[in-house]
């Protein structure tokens, strides 16, 4: 169990860490610097190369006794470049994405469907977008990357894995289904084997030698 982090200025994320530092039951922290939920912090802290160095840094600085991971923003202009600083600033493992800032709209009332008028979009119409940002990031770092958005089947698992995930995390599709995880695990293995691939790391090398 990871906790995922969060502040609305840099000196919150210090002291959240600083307060879990003491608990006890956690692997490590999620640096959640990507939110497009809130009116400040989150998401301004993800797209800022200087801003990414300072909380990743300050939050190394302040996690000694767990791993850091950084949850970056997807709404980037070179999602590479602030990998590269988050790496660079002291992160064990990248989440790559959060979700993309969207209106949705209830026509019959003519409001926002959103409390906060914008928010977040996930599910699988983000998939293929968020896809591309785990092989640019890939790329650019050699920490592991986590990467989730829209995964539903074993199949949206493999794609992650072979542009170069390590692991992978199921929001949305957990909503509907609680256990969509653990069936996804259970499945792997077997999906793996349909493939003739031994690994994950030989999904990744295939993947890499036929597309360059
Ligand atoms: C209802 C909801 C709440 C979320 N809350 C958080 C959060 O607190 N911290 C965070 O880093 N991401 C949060 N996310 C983003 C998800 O963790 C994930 O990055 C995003 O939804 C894309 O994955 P998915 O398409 O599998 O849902 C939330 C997403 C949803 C739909």
């Amino acid at each position: 169990m990871l906790a995922n982090v969060f502040g609305y200025c840099l000196e919150d994320y210090v002291e959240v860490i600083r307060i879990l530092e003491d608990a006890e039951g956690l692997a490590g922290y999620e640096l959640n610097i990507s939110c497009p939920n809130v009116k400040k912090g989150g998401m301004q802290f993800g797209g800022d190369p200087t801003q990414v160095a300072e909380v990743v840094g300050a939050a190394r600085r302040a996690a000694a006794r767990r791993p850091l991971w950084v949850k970056l923003s997807p709404l980037v202009a070179d999602i590479g470049l602030i990998a590269r600083v988050a790496q660079d600033s002291g992160a064990d493992a990248l989440t790559i994405a959060n979700t993309y800032p969207a209106m949705a709209i209830d026509l019959r009332s003519l409001k926002s469907r959103l409390g906060n008028l914008t928010g977040g979009l996930s599910g699988p119409a983000i998939r293929p977008i968020t896809l591309r940002l785990v092989w640019e990031a890939k790329k650019a770092v050699s920490i592991p990357i986590v990467g989730l958005g829209g995964i539903e089947t074993v199949e949206d698992v493999l794609e992650y894995l072979s542009v170069g995930a390590s692991a992978v995390q199921v929001g949305t599709a957990s909503f509907a289904d609680p256990r969509a995880s653990e069936h996804l695990a259970s499945t792997l293995t077997n999906a793996l084997v349909r493939l003739k691939v031994s690994s994950i790391s030989d999904i990744q090398a295939k993947f890499a030698s036929k597309n360059g």
